[in-house]
């Protein structure tokens, strides 16, 4: 059956959903994005078609560091096997050669075989691990915020404080499970947005925001230093904006993070998931 790939259009709303329900059923949140997906102009949100029936989607989006991130690649359970995602991923790379892009990412749950290796098909290795832990928030209870945490204005310092993390927090920074390699263009793209907070003697630094959904939930994008402290201003945060959880995927290395939030009550997710990579430069 000939499938054509072309470009999602406002009309394809509800087809677009079905497909997400069909494909991953237990991870929903196209409703979310999909304006967002639509209006992303250096970017492409894709789907894929038979002649009367749309049956795939993925979205092409370029990070603030000029590499490319492949999200949101779903095929519809009975259309799945028959060479779709391939042809997806060769519109990447088209997209990818045309736009320059130096690197290509995606993640994948560590037990989703078809994904890693539709993506291992096309060069992509293994460039990191992570560990998901959440935690629900409860509705109105603001805590008084731990003293001295503001955000980093200067994007220099941003640099040098997210530099000296990269052995310690190595690999990438993770918001809505979108990773984030450690380099300058992340360091502004922190400072832009306010995320990057530090306490005034610069022994503590978190990251907090949402890449988006930020009234769901509230991301820890990093975290340095006194941990409870931290964790204890990314509680402060999440109440004053009324987010139903908090989230935060860390590199499997970072034990101590992890440990002082399972005492803070997050959960671990099942699975580990995997960032996965290929250079174009
Ligand atoms: C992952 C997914 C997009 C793949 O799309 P697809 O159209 O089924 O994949 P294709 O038919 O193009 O397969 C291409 C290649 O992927 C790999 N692949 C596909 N299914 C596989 C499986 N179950 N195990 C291992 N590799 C697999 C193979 O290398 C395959 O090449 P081959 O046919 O020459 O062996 C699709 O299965 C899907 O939508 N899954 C649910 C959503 C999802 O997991 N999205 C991605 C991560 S969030």
């Amino acid at each position: 059956m000939p499938f054509i790939l072309r470009r999602a259009r406002p009309e394809d709303r509800q087809s677009i959903y079905d497909v997400e329900k069909s494909a991953t059923p237990g991870l929903i949140y196209l409703p979310f994005v999909f304006d967002e997906f639509l209006a992303d102009e250096t970017g492409a949100f894709i789907v894929a078609e038979t002649e009367d029936q749309l049956v795939g989607c993925g979205k092409f989006t370029l990070l603030p560091d000029g590499s490319a991130w492949l999200e949101t690649l779903r095929v519809m359970k009975a259309f799945q096997g028959q060479g779709i995602g391939r042809l997806f991923y060769q519109r990447f790379f088209e997209l990818g050669r045309e736009k320059s892009v130096p690197a290509m990412r995606m993640y994948t749950n560590i037990n989703n075989h078809a994904s890693k290796g539709l993506a291992e098909q096309f060069g992509f290795a293994v460039a990191g691990t992570c560990l998901g832990q959440k935690m629900a928030c409860q509705a109105g209870l603001v805590s008084s915020a731990p003293a001295g945490f503001v955000p980093v204005r200067d994007v220099e310092m941003a640099a040098s404080l997210l530099f000296s993390l990269r052995e310690k927090w190595p690999g990438f920074m993770v918001l809505n499970r979108t990773f984030y390699a450690f380099n300058q263009a992340l360091a502004n793209f922190l400072v832009e947005r306010g995320m990057l907070y530090h306490d005034a003697d610069g022994k503590n630094l978190v990251v907090l925001g949402a890449r988006f959904m930020p009234q769901q939930a509230l991301h820890i994008g990093l975290m340095d230093g006194d941990y409870t402290a931290c964790l204890a201003f990314a509680m402060h945060l999440a109440a004053v904006k009324g987010v139903g959880s908090l989230q935060c995927l860390s590199p499997v290395g970072a034990k101590e993070a992890q440990a002082e939030m399972t005492r803070q009550g997050f959960q671990f997710e099942a699975s580990e998931f995997i960032v996965m990579g290929v250079d174009l430069a």
